[in-house]
């Protein structure tokens, strides 16, 4: 047994990376597409890759598709370009650490509204902006989210399309997770939805979570003005994304070896998820949380009262980690926690979770 058990990490075991396919797809873009992959390119990134996604999300023309060195790198060529000091943003809450933490270094005003087992709470939202708030853009986690697990309803996706339309903020769609489910037909995406209305969207995904992190391969979908401004930005600030690995990557497309990963990674996640379900109902009955339908994360709520942050030094003398819940609010969230299932192989997950019920008594006691 590992000396720690870390369910703090979103990202796969090393036994999830495809470094066979990864191999074959580099010797054949070094052989099919050698000058592409080794020169500079432009802001936009591998105009292939480009059309390939476009086709992956319904035939978006390429023109409206940048391909980025990974998805947060977008978002965060997305905030600084459309927001200044001051400004307002919704965000969910819970949200991904990582967006609440640059957010609040561009200095805008975060407003949070919580998330339900169907999404963000909508009338919430409503009744910020009945109060007279004026958010410029609404930060969504739409698919398994991060770190709650809940996937937003289809119901929710069009009504906030509606709001944007109304009310003339952006929506920043951010779906790495979208293509890591375990069952089940995908909902429609807000990209999709906001289609001949005056809604805006952005929609940001990745191949972090479908090849492997390491590649920093993400990208942006959005009005073609705006994707032109970006890929300007891009151009003026790096010339080009990663070309190598945007070649390699799309050889992974193009060959059928990233659907035969999503496939293999999909089936494995699942029975590591069902492990940690299983563990947590027979370990710590407390627990309450949404059961994901994909991606990696629970989000657990305890009893009340309950400090996860004071349990983070017993937990690490029992050999476990996970996230307090306070690092992804932007207040409270004491008595909850962020448990990854992705980096955890099944055999593991009984002595993990038993180790977390452990450090959880020490701070009962
Ligand atoms: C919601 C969300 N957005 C963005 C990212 C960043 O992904 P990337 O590796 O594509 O930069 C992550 C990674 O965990 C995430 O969970």
């Amino acid at each position: 047994m590992p000396e720690t058990i870390s369910f703090a990490r979103g990202a796969p075991s090393a036994d999830l990376l495809p470094v066979d396919a990864v191999k074959l797809a580099a010797e054949t873009a070094l052989t099919e597409d050698a000058t592409r992959a080794l020169s500079y390119g432009t802001g936009i990134g591998h105009p292939g890759l480009c059309e390939w996604i476009g086709r992956r999300h319904g035939g978006v023309d390429p023109a409206r598709v940048m391909v980025t060195n990974g998805s947060l790198e977008a978002g965060w060529m997305l905030f600084s370009a459309l927001l200044a000091p001051g400004d307002e943003v919704v965000v969910e809450q819970p949200s991904y650490d990582r967006t609440l933490l640059m957010l609040d270094k561009l200095g805008v005003d975060r407003i949070g509204i919580p998330l339900e087992a169907d999404g963000i709470e909508v009338e919430g939202l409503e009744q910020a902006l009945a109060d007279g708030h004026r958010p410029k853009l609404v930060h969504i986690i739409p698919n398994f989210h991060n770190p709650a697990g809940c996937t937003l309803s289809e119901a929710k996706r069009r009504r906030l399309v509606e709001l944007s339309a109304e009310h003339g903020f952006w929506i920043f769609e951010d779906d790495p997770y979208r293509e890591v489910r375990f069952g089940g037909e995908p909902l429609v995406t807000m990209l999709e939805l906001a289609e001949g209305t005056d809604a805006k969207v952005v929609h940001a995904s990745s191949f972090s979570k479908t090849v492997g992190p390491g590649v920093r391969v993400g990208y942006l979908i959005g009005p073609e003005a705006e994707i032109k401004t970006l890929a300007k930005g891009a151009s003026e600030t790096y010339i080009s994304p990663n070309m190598l690995a945007e070649s390699i990557v799309l050889e992974l497309c193009r060959s059928g070896a990233l659907d035969r990963n999503i496939e293999f990674v999909n089936e494995s996640l699942a029975e590591r998820r069902d492990a940690v379900v299983l563990e947590l109902g027979k370990q710590i009955p407390e627990a309450e949380f949404v059961v994901p339908g994909g991606g990696y994360f629970l989000w657990l709520d305890l009893a009340e009262g309950t400090d996860t942050r004071a349990m983070l030094a017993p937990a690490k003398d029992e050999g476990v980690a996970f996230v307090a819940g306070p690092d992804f609010m932007i207040e409270g969230g004491s008595n909850s926690m962020r448990l990854s299932f992705a980096p955890v192989p099944p055999g593991d997950v009984g002595e993990g979770i038993a180790r977390l019920a452990r450090a959880l008594a020490t701070v009962r006691a």
